[in-house]
């Protein structure tokens, strides 16, 4: 059984899994840390980041390709993707509605005018994408599939309640994924409200804000009245632009799945976030093990659209079935990659064999390139 995992190829070669795994969805192949993929397919990835399969050994670079951001740097910038999180009862959603409501793009009806977990608004021109995570579940679970869905995390605390257990979890998250925070100082209409013991808690924890010091922005505000909505989002695109946010518009779409479920007259539905590439009618697309044809997609106005770019959600329609949430998703050329990608997976996931082996394979001259 000619296979390796993730995990050991990613070790071989000396590369973060989670670069491993965009680079295999780039390839057209999903695979999480533990699955087995082929060794030609192994060789191949080894060969986009400069490292040749060489007899005897799969040794690290002599001539690494650039890194990622080099690569991407003259391609076109794309949104922001924020998720608020916080502790709960402390505003997320009610935040989120005031941003809604204040920086809508114009509506228009169309073919569903349903909630999907996700939205667009534009800011002086530039669009950030939010993300509503109902808790932390769905960011764990992308994170764990090495999906880095977020570029920034807005970190909402009510300034009368103060940090709190999930206060601290969402800043572990935001951490752990190397994702840059900033804090809503919410509530602050509340007579209760104690910004300054918010931001000696916040320090107390390593954040330390920008007029204590530190670089931590923190913005006070209220949902309730709508007060320094505008200052957040300014914020926001601040950091975006220091993130230096690439994509490229015209690669095959791959994303995430962001929300699914079964409607009972249109099916299986799905939001789900491009974060590469064009999502389009008409595109076939792997999900977890199944695969679908996109037959329409919806604005988060639901509004209809043919296309939808890097950093935009929409809510899909044509999946036989309801792909879990955190799953990637790719597109392919034809329903019979689909078919050969998915039996690809499913098969082999059950052999892991030793890197001896992938050695011998090399030496025999099996796997190159
Ligand atoms: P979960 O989703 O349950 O974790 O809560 P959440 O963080 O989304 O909080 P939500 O937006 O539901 O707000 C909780 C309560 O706080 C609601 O009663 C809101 O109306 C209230 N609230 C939210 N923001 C503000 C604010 O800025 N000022 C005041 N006074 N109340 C607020
Ligand atoms: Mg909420």
């Amino acid at each position: 059984p000619a296979a390796i995992s993730v995990r050991q190829l990613s070790q071989t070669i000396r590369q973060n899994p989670i670069e491993v795994i965009k680079q295999l969805m780039r390839n057209g192949l999903m695979a999480n840390i533990n699955e087995v993929i082929d060794y030609e397919a192994a060789a191949r990835i080894a060969a986009d980041f400069g490292i040749e399969a060489r007899p005897q050994t799969v040794r690290a670079a002599t001539k690494r390709k650039k890194p990622e951001h080099e690569e991407t740097k003259n391609l076109p910038l794309r949104p922001p993707v924020v998720t608020i999180m916080g502790h709960v009862d402390h505003g997320k959603t009610r935040l989120l509605d005031a941003i809604r409501q204040t920086h809508v793009m114009e509506s228009e009806a169309g073919g569903i005018t349903q909630h999907i977990g996700a939205y667009q608004v534009e800011v002086k021109g530039q669009k950030i994408t939010f993300l509503d995570t109902p808790g932390h579940e769905a960011f764990t679970a992308m994170r764990a599939r090495g999906a880095r869905s977020t570029d920034i995390t807005v970190l909402v605390v009510a300034a009368d309640d103060g940090i709190m257990p999930q206060t601290l979890e969402a800043i572990d998250h935001a951490r752990a994924a190397g994702v840059p925070i900033v804090v809503a100082i919410n509530k602050i209409d509340k007579p209760t409200a104690n910004p300054d013991r918010v931001k000696q808690q916040l320090a107390d924890h390593g954040l330390v804000v920008e007029d204590w010091g530190g670089d931590t922005i923190a913005v006070g505000t209220s949902a309730k009245e709508r007060k320094g909505i505008d200052d957040l989002l300014e914020n926001l695109l601040l950091v975006a632009e220091m993130e230096d946010l690439h994509a490229d518009p015209n690669a095959p779409a791959t994303g995430v799945v962001i929300e699914a479920e079964m409607d009972k007259s249109r099916g299986a539905m799905a939001t789900v976030l491009v974060q590469n590439g064009s999502l389009k009618i008409g595109d076939t697309i792997v999900v977890g093990d199944t695969f679908g044809k996109v037959k329409a997609m919806f604005s988060d106005q639901g509004k209809h659209l043919r296309k939808a770019d890097p950093s935009t959600p929409v809510a899909i329609l044509g999946l036989p079935s309801v792909p879990g949430v955190g799953d990637s998703f790719s597109a392919v050329e034809s329903e019979r990659q689909a078919r050969q990608i998915i039996s690809e997976r499913t098969v082999k996931k059950p052999a892991t064999v030793s890197l001896a082996s992938l050695h011998d394979q090399i030496a025999a001259g099996k796997v190159k390139e």
